[in-house]
């Protein structure tokens, strides 16, 4: 019994070590790959890696603009984000992207501060084969190949919307043939939403001779430098009947020096108010009568850029130019539900 037992034994170990011989030679013929591979491929090695040039923070847009792209460009997205903030100096955005070209990026995403000066280092970054996307604002370059798209706001339409609201609001209180004396208080000097929105604006100003620009002067769309400039302008000027602002935060500071002024603004009151750009704050005054009108400029531009990098992925021929959804919001269409969706 006992020998018959042992003789038993011989082949049962013997066919277990051939099967572990078998398993070792297996694994290490990748016969199961998707299982012990896992660990061994990096976990940052299949996503898209973007480097972002922010030009600041500036305003309450730019920070929607800002949370817009790292909400997006999330390694659940499949994405790596290495996001730089130049704070308004266009000598940071060029050395920014020169970091992500020798960090050899997949693409290159960036909001010029102005739209001059981008030749060289885009040539460098299109001989390196990286793909650069301009978000918000515009470059104004000759050799379009130096960037692949552009995903942002149509500027001239906007500023050419105020003008057509101020044109439309003149005419319903009957005043579409008395002199108005307009303020202008402009964006930073040389971007394209300064650039843009002054074009739109003049292109609706010049066919009115009855408008008379009182002045019109750069406050870089901070609240400090809307109220500063206001200020002065307030000083030389009795009669101010309208101020075009191009942005919220310039808003918000020329409404403190308005105020201070003893003037009054909105609805009901001397000054009619412009602005741009539909932040919450600024859509509560004009629910409150205080702004007449904003301009919506749509800060959440992330997903837009995102969609046009995964068209890329896939081949996809895209536009030169894309142009995110924005709307004109007076006290009539400021709702609750517009209010408690804004998310900037
Ligand atoms: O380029 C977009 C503009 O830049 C926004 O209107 C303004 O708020 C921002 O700073």
């Amino acid at each position: 019994m006992k020998q018959s037992t042992r003789i038993n034994k011989i082949p049962v170990i013997f066919l277990a070590a051939v099967l572990f011989v078998m398993l070792m030679s297996g694994w290490a013929l990748g016969m199961f790959t998707d299982i012990e591979e896992e660990p061994y491929v990096s976990e940052d090695a299949d996503r898209i890696v973007v480097g972002v040039s922010q030009l600041g923070s500036e305003s309450m847009w730019r920070t929607a603009n800002t949370e817009s792209v790292q909400n997006t460009f999330t390694q659940q997205n499949g994405y790596f984000l290495i996001f730089n903030n130049a704070r308004q100096k266009q000598e940071n955005q060029i050395k920014a992207i020169r970091s992500f070209i020798s960090q050899r990026v997949d693409y290159i995403v960036f909001s010029p501060v102005v739209e001059t000066g981008w030749e060289t280092v885009l040539q460098e970054a299109k001989e390196a084969g990286i793909p650069v996307i301009l978000m918000d604002r515009n470059v104004d370059v000759k050799d379009k190949s130096l960037y692949v798209t552009c995903v942002g706001s149509d500027f001239v339409k906007e500023g050419e919307k105020a003008g057509r609201w101020l044109e439309n609001d003149l005419k319903r209180s009957g005043r579409q043939d008395s002199e108005i004396n307009i303020v202008l208080l402009k964006g930073t000097e040389g971007s394209s939403s300064q650039i843009g929105r002054t074009k739109g604006f003049f292109e609706v100003a010049q066919t009115h001779d009855n408008w008379n620009i009182l002045a019109q002067e750069y406050a870089d769309f901070t609240s400090a430098k809307g109220r500063e400039v206001m200020e002065s302008i307030l000083k030389k000027y009795s009669q101010i009947d309208v101020v075009v602002s191009q942005n919220d935060d310039m808003t918000f500071g020329a409404l403190e020096a308005i105020s201070e002024s003893g003037r009054s603004v909105g609805v009901e009151g001397d000054i009619t108010v412009i602005s741009v750009d539909g932040t919450h704050e600024a859509l509560s005054m004009v629910a409150d009568g205080i702004i007449n009108v904003d301009i919506e400029c749509n800060p959440n531009q992330g997903e837009y850029v995102s969609d046009v990098i995964r068209m890329l992925e896939s081949g996809e021929k895209v536009e030169k130019q894309y142009y995110v959804d924005e709307d004109v919001f007076t006290a009539d269409n400021v709702t609750e539900s517009v209010l408690s969706e804004r998310n900037y």
